[in-house]
């Protein structure tokens, strides 16, 4: 089996709305220090690039949760595999995530910063996937919403490959 991949968003698309994404952050958090928490390994591309864009302070940090597996399909279950290594009580927690999809991982997420004492928590997603939505979320900055098509690149990967790849693609299998 051979996979082809056909690009989605290009690299350009996707420089210039973060580069949109940053300044509408920076703007909503004027006077304000932001907590960006970048969802590894998937939302690490997104995260860094989302940070060089916002031009309020910013402290950076990374966590991972249990995803796919080798699979397509969510588990539904969410773990926490990697903690963050700086506290965040009392901060204003921006997520930053690759994509959305069931929904899931994130609305385990928002709670868990709540419960943990964050001053707020919003959340900035490079990729919306409505179509698949099984538990609701507030996405407060959402770079693209897409179909319902298994994407790569960008930081996304199908089996732990593509994450490289500087643009987003379609997998097509034949
Ligand atoms: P959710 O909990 O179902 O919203 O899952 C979100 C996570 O699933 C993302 O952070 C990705 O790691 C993974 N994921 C969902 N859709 C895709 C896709 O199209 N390509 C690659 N990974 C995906
Ligand atoms: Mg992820």
């Amino acid at each position: 089996m051979s996979e082809k991949i056909k690009v989605m968003l290009s690299e350009e698309e996707l420089a210039g709305r973060i580069k949109e994404l940053g300044a509408e952050i920076s703007k909503d958090y004027e006077g304000e220090e932001i907590f960006l928490v970048g969802i590894l390994k998937g939302a690490a591309f997104f995260a860094t690039e989302l940070a060089k864009r916002i031009t309020v302070p910013v402290i950076i940090d990374f966590m991972s949760t249990s995803s796919y597996g080798a699979g397509t399909a969510s588990s539904g279950e969410v773990r926490i595999t990697k903690e963050l290594d700086l506290d965040m009580t009392g901060k204003n927690v921006l997520i930053a995530e690759d994509i959305i999809d069931s929904g899931n991982t994130l609305s385990y997420l928002l709670q868990y910063f709540k419960d943990k004492g964050a001053k707020s928590v919003r959340l900035a997603t490079m990729l919306d996937k409505p179509d698949r939505r099984e538990v609701d979320v507030k996405v407060d900055y959402n770079g693209f919403t897409i179909p319902d098509e298994f994407v790569v690149g960008y930081g996304l990967d199908y089996d732990q490959r593509y994450r490289n790849l500087p643009y987003i693609g379609i997998v097509e299998f034949d």
